[in-house]
């Protein structure tokens, strides 16, 4: 077997595989976020610590293999982009500052001025408050003494797997997602650090996702009753895991995933390729190799708070019940989805969404529409910037919530106008992780092998092409609705 560990924003989830890539266990721990702020989304490391020990006792147990030499290998799936500063004696030094704190602006601000284009041809990526850079200098201009104590800075699952092992190491995946790695050279971007002033010394070795980073600690196997020669390898970030446990490994796939936001992704080796700072631009898992990712913040959010606001006495599959019966364009009515503002491709925090065209014959089940399909168009927009990229997107790995209603799976073929495809059982990026242990451990030749072991198509919708030109007509309407609306909330 090999333990995948996704450490995710509420929970820790960790999942044991068998070589059939079944997930034969899983367990999970969650724990709090602090918003102590406006603003501000703090966790502390020493609780993800707890929750991972916690879950991994937990698997072991119920699995019964406590004390067994059953585990060939451990990796990990992480939130990315979170800053955690440790002293010179591995303490961590303040609360942990994670990717969806907003405090920055004014750092995003400083480091476009300051990089310029020097920016986007080095760390091939715009700043936005969620990245590591900003919350680093935010922590230099406030908290000084913080930073000159500091002597290493991790990402969160970086700092779980250092106390996990006692080893000190940072992956392309997730170092991507600071704005201080050079993405194209796999290297730490001394340009950046000198900028603005950040020893290098502070910058953990870089290594693969799947090489190996040690073993576990004699404490921590005892606690997690696993075995202290149980190997440990690197992981990636959650999104990167997500593509792999999506079998995005090869030119021309493509994923779509909802959840809380929605996310495209799309494989991309190609290293040179410039999507212009319009979407992200990211190392990949998969050595070598990169991907190319537009956010919609608030997608299944969008679902999740209209259920709430307007029938919060129905389950999510009563929401849903009907909507295939209402023609597409929802009887006239369009949503945009910008409720938390947006990231792709309008990186604007302050925006707002909208619902359009309501008429009084409109119910319940027309706005339950259309709120998936401005979730769907938004989603589209980063499909159009892979396009424009000259990539062909004509299949869609669909997982998350989008993947689990029928008329959503439909509704993404019409819009993206691509075959969207459903996997028969979709784990999302613990199993990812699992595979990165898989194959780190030598069961399978390549990650891609590993895939293709694991992975298997259960549906597979096309799209309908009366639907496609209906809805192509009614997304020119949605993309004027941003620039028109922007200045209501700004
Ligand atoms: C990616 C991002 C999120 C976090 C969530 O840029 O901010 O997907 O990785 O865990």
């Amino acid at each position: 077997h090999v333990i995948g560990i996704d450490l995710g924003t509420s929970a820790v989830k960790t999942v044991l595989v068998n070589r059939k890539g079944q997930v034969a266990y899983e367990a999970s721990q969650s724990y709090p976020l602090h918003q102590p702020k406006a603003g501000y989304s703090e966790q502390h490391p020493e609780d993800w610590v707890r929750g991972t020990l916690a879950s991994l006792k937990e698997l072991v147990e119920k699995a019964g293999i406590g004390g067994t030499d059953a585990v060939d290998g451990i990796s990990f799936s992480g939130q990315m982009h979170g800053l955690v500063l440790t002293d010179k004696e591995g303490q961590v030094l303040r609360p942990a500052i994670l990717w969806n704190d907003t405090r920055t602006t004014a750092q995003c601000r400083r480091i476009e001025e300051q990089l310029g284009p020097k920016l986007l041809s080095i760390a091939r990526n715009r700043a936005l408050e969620g990245f590591t850079l900003p919350k680093l200098l935010w922590v230099q201009e406030h908290e000084p003494d913080v930073l000159a104590r500091a002597a290493h800075f991790m990402l969160p699952k970086d700092y779980v797997r250092y106390r996990l092992t006692g080893q000190l190491a940072m992956e392309y995946s997730d170092a991507a997602g600071t704005l201080l790695l050079d993405v194209a050279q796999k290297q730490w971007s001394q340009e950046i650090a000198a900028a603005f002033e950040l020893p290098l010394s502070l910058f953990p070795p870089l290594v693969e996702s799947f090489d190996q980073t040690g073993t576990l600690l004699p404490e921590i196997a005892e606690q997690s009753e696993l075995s202290p020669a149980t190997k440990v390898y690197a992981g990636g970030a959650d999104n990167a895991c997500g593509a792999i446990g999506a079998g995005i490994l090869s030119e021309g796939r493509t994923m779509c995933s909802i959840g809380t936001s929605g996310v495209v992704l799309s494989y991309e080796e190609r290293k040179d390729i410039d999507v212009q700072g319009r979407a992200h631009f990211f190392n990949h898992s998969e050595q070598d190799a990169y991907y190319i990712m537009g956010v919609t913040l608030a997608a299944g959010y969008s679902l999740t708070w209209f259920k709430e606001t307007f029938a919060p006495g129905l389950s999510f599959d009563a929401l849903l019940e009907g909507v295939s019966s209402v023609e597409p364009g929802s009887s006239g009515l369009l949503f945009t989805p910008y409720i938390v503002g947006e990231r792709t491709p309008h990186p604007d925090a302050t925006i707002r969404g909208s619902f359009i065209g309501m008429d009084a014959g409109h119910g319940l089940v027309h706005f339950t529409r259309a709120v998936l399909e401005g979730i769907t168009f938004s989603l589209k927009e980063s499909i159009d910037i892979l396009r424009g990229t000259g990539k062909t997107v004509k299949e869609v790995i669909s997982i998350g919530g989008g993947a689990r209603n029928e008329a959503w799976l439909q509704m993404q073929a019409d819009i993206f106008d691509a075959d969207i495809i459903k996997l028969e059982s979709e784990q999302g990026p613990a199993l990812g992780a699992a595979m990165l242990a898989a194959y780190g451990s030598g069961w399978f030749a390549s990650l891609q092998a590993c895939a293709e072991a694991f992975l298997r198509e259960a549906a597979r919708y096309s799209p309908n092409p009366e639907h496609v030109a209906r809805y192509e007509s009614l997304y020119e309407l949605y993309r004027v609705v941003y620039p028109h609306t922007r200045e209501l909330n700004g």
